[in-house]
C-alpha cells in the first residue's frame, strides 16, 4: 500500500513507519523535520507545518494516511477535509481519554461515551487533552465517514518513549537498595507496547477495518506487583517498600506527575475492554521483553540517571524514611 503518515518520528509514528517499512508499504512522512530527521533515509519526505502549511500533500494520492500527531481539530479539519478526496482511509490515533468517565468496576467498551470541549477557544492541557481527542475523531469521521479507524490507545511504553514515563521503573530498581512502590500492589495497571499498537494498526488498516477500537493491555489484569516484579527479574536486584496511597498524598506525592503508572482510586481506568480489538487480532507481547528493552534503550540513551522528572533520589529517600519512622512504635508507650 502507499501510505502517508502525518508525523512519524518520535515515538508511536516511528514504530508505525518501521513497521510500515518492514511489511512491505510504501511510507511517504509529512512533518516539519525538527524531530528525527536523520531517521528512515530511504523513506520519501515531505515538509510542511500542520497547522499553517500543507501545500506539500495537495494534489497527491495515497491509499491510506495515519495520523499520529493530531490534539487540535480545526488542524486536523484542514488535513481530513483536504486528503478526503485523495486517499481511500484515514487512521486517527487517538486515545482511551477520550471517554467521558472510566466506571470504576472497568470494562469500558467503544459504545461508551466520550468527552466533550467546553468551548471551541479553550486551549489543550493535562486535564481536556481527553476531550479534544474525541473532538478530532468527530473532525476525521465527518470528512471521512465510514473510512476512518480510529486507534483509542492506553498508556503506551517501550523503546524510544520520549516522556520516558514508563523507564522510570525498570530504570528505578536496577538502581538497587529500597525502592519506594506506591499505593496497593493489587492495583490494577493497563499499559501496551509500542511495537503492539504499530502492529495491530497496520493490520487494520491492511483489512480496511474503520470504527473505534480500545487499543491497550493484556486480556488478564496485570497488578502492579506483578509489574514491578517483571521489572526486578529483569533489571536487578532491589527489595520494595509498599507505602499506602493515603500516606503519598498526605505527603504531597503527585499521582501520575512523580511516579508513573500510581493512580490511586482510578482502577477503572486501567480496566478498559479489549475485546473488540483483540477480535480483530491484536495481541500483546510478552511484558517482559517490553520492560527488557525499555531498560537497554534507556540505558543507550541517559547513560543510567532517573528518567524525566520523576521523584528524585533524595525525596524518595525522605518518603521512605518518614514511613519507617510513622511505623515505628512510640517510645514510652508499652
Ligand atoms: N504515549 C501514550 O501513552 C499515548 C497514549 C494514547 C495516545 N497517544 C497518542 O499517540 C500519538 C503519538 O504521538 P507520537 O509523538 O509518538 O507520534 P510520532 O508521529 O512518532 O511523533 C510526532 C510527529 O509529529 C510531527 N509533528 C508535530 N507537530 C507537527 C506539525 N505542526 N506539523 C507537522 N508535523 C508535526 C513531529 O515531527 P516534527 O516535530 O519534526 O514536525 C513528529 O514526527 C499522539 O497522538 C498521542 O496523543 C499516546
Amino acid at each position: 500500500m502507499k501510505l502517508l503518515v502525518l508525523g512519524g518520528t518520535l515515538f508511536v509514528g516511528r514504530h508505525l513507519v518501521e513497521a510500515a517499512v518492514g511489511r512491505g508499504h510504501t511510507v511517504t512522512l509529512f512533518n516539519r523535520g525538527r524531530h528525527g530527521a536523520e531517521l528512515f533515509p530511504d523513506v520519501d519526505k515531505l515538509r510542511g507545518d500542520r497547522e499553517t502549511d500543507l501545500a506539500a500533500l495537495h494534489g497527491r494520492q495515497w491509499d491510506a494516511v495515519i495520523d499520529t500527531c493530531g490534539n487540535l481539530p480545526h488542524v486536523v479539519a484542514m488535513s481530513a477535509e483536504l486528503l478526503a478526496n485523495n486517499i481511500g482511509h484515514y487512521t486517527f490515533v487517538s486515545s482511551v481519554s477520550a471517554y467521558r468517565e472510566f466506571p470504576g468496576r472497568g470494562g469500558l467498551d467503544e459504545s461508551a461515551g466520550l468527552a466533550q470541549m467546553l468551548s471551541e477557544s479553550q486551549q489543550p492541557n493535562e486535564s481536556n487533552f481527553g476531550a479534544f481527542k474525541a473532538a478530532c475523531e468527530r473532525v476525521v469521521e465527518r470528512s471521512f465517514p465510514g473510512r476512518a479507524l480510529l486507534v483509542r490507545a492506553g498508556f503506551i511504553v517501550g523503546p524510544h518513549d520520549p516522556t520516558r514515563r514508563f523507564a522510570y521503573w525498570p530504570q528505578r530498581i536496577a538502581e538497587g537498595g529500597e525502592v519506594l512502590a506506591p499505593g496497593d500492589p493489587d492495583a490494577p495497571v493497563q499499559l501496551i507496547d509500542v511495537r503492539d499498537v504499530a502492529a495491530w494498526t497496520l493490520g487494520a488498516i491492511e483489512r480496511g477495518l474503520t470504527g473505534a477500537y480500545n487499543v491497550t493491555g493484556r486480556e488478564h489484569v496485570m497488578t502492579m506487583a506483578e509489574l514491578l516484579d517483571v521489572c526486578r527479574r529483569e533489571c536487578g536486584r532491589c527489595t520494595f517498600k509498599w507505602l499506602s496511597d493515603d500516606f503519598l498524598l498526605s505527603n504531597g506525592v503527585m499521582p501520575r506527575r512523580d511516579l508513573p503508572l500510581w493512580s490511586p482510586h482510578a482502577a477503572g481506568a486501567a480496566l478498559v475492554d479489549t475485546t473488540k480489538a483483540r477480535a480483530a487480532g491484536l495481541s500483546c507481547q510478552d511484558i517482559a521483553a517490553t520492560v527488557h528493552d525499555t531498560f537497554v534503550s534507556t540505558t543507550l540513551h541517559a547513560g543510567g540517571p532517573r528518567p524525566g522528572n520523576w521523584l528524585s533520589k533524595e525525596r524518595e529517600r525522605e518518603l521512605l524514611t518518614a514511613w519507617h519512622n510513622a511505623q515505628r512504635p512510640l517510645a514510652g508507650i508499652a
